[in-house]
């Protein structure tokens, strides 16, 4: 089987029973390919967070059925540990959960909890660390005295340290500045291209999914609104932009030039198409 997820019709109630309960995902069917690396958008409260937790079993749905790897995670066969093992979570603002006195203490203790022998577990730290971009000089310091940026890479790091089949990573980028945004981004992109991981990443900035994305979920009040190579999504930009998500700056650019008559296709979403498709457009012109 090639899907290493699959949700099936999966509902999720906060405050079941009380005046509070509210409906956080609604009905959502779902299939990640092994190794995909898909970005999932949406609203603040569209349930990005809530649907995620599911994948390593954090949350139990109210309704539905979640499968990692084939295995019904909530089947009374299933060990939940090893399912969180082997899809490794990382929440957003994720360094507010360091706590180790050192940097190699904080990254082994996934590995650590997975009873791993030490020769491994050094192993893992130092690919986990070399990953994410810290140097072998930063283990032994405290996390408390590194960056933000360095503070974030160390906590990606602790959970990659655990070698998961699936990475879920809530917001990486959230909180910081554009050049720890492109590192922390581009890191993971390296990642994924060298381990070919299957990654889950939320975002709220489209610039930086199409940029990393090979495909796009995006969330809408609970629902899935498309799941889809990041060219079929951006055929329905039109809807996107109706359900109140913004499109890239260039997508925007390329919609003016249609309204204006010159239609250089619905798909693009970098600088570098864009440019392309002129290129094009001016040597066709030139020739008629
Ligand atoms: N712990 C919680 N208790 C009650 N409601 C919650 C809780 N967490 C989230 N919600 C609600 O569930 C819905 C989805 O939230 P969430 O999954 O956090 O969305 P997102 O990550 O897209 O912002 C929202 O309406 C939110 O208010
Ligand atoms: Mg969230």
């Amino acid at each position: 089987m090639s899907n290493i997820i699959e949700l099936k019709n999966i509902t999720y109630k906060y405050s079941t029973g009380t005046p509070f309960e509210s409906v956080a995902v609604d009905d959502v069917t779902l299939e990640v390919e092994k190794g995909e690396f898909c970005g999932i958008i949406g609203h603040t409260g569209s349930g990005k967070s809530t649907l995620i937790q599911h994948i390593n079993g954090l949350v139990k749905p109210t309704l539905g059925e979640v499968y990692v790897d084939g295995e019904n995670i909530w089947s009374k066969d299933t060990d939940i540990r090893q399912v969180r093992f082997k899809a490794g979570l990382v929440f957003q603002y994720s360094e507010y959960q360091l706590f180790e006195e050192t940097v190699y203490k904080d990254i082994s203790y996934g590995p650590k909890n997975m009873g791993l022998k030490a020769e491994e577990i050094d192993r893992r730290v130092r690919f986990a660390a070399k990953s994410m971009g810290i140097d072998d000089s930063l283990l032994e310091r405290s996390p408390f005295d590194l960056s933000g940026g360095q503070k974030r890479r160390v906590a990606l790091a602790g959970v990659i340290a655990m070698e998961p089949e699936i990475l879920i990573l809530d917001e990486p980028a959230a909180g910081l500045d554009p050049i720890g945004r492109e590192n922390v981004l581009g890191l993971i992109s390296e990642y994924h291209k060298q381990n070919g991981t299957t990654i889950l990443l939320v975002s709220h900035s489209m610039e930086d999914i199409v940029k990393y994305a090979q495909k796009v979920l995006v969330m809408n009040k609970g629902k899935i609104f498309c799941h889809a190579p990041t060219d079929e999504v951006f055929s329905r930009q039109d809807e996107i932009i109706k359900i109140g998500l913004d499109v890239p700056q260039i997508t925007r650019v390329m919609m003016r030039l249609r309204a204006k008559g010159i239609d250089l296709g619905t798909d693009i979403y970098t600088v570098e198409r864009a440019k392309q498709r002129i290129l094009e457009y001016k040597e066709n012109k030139n020739n008629a």
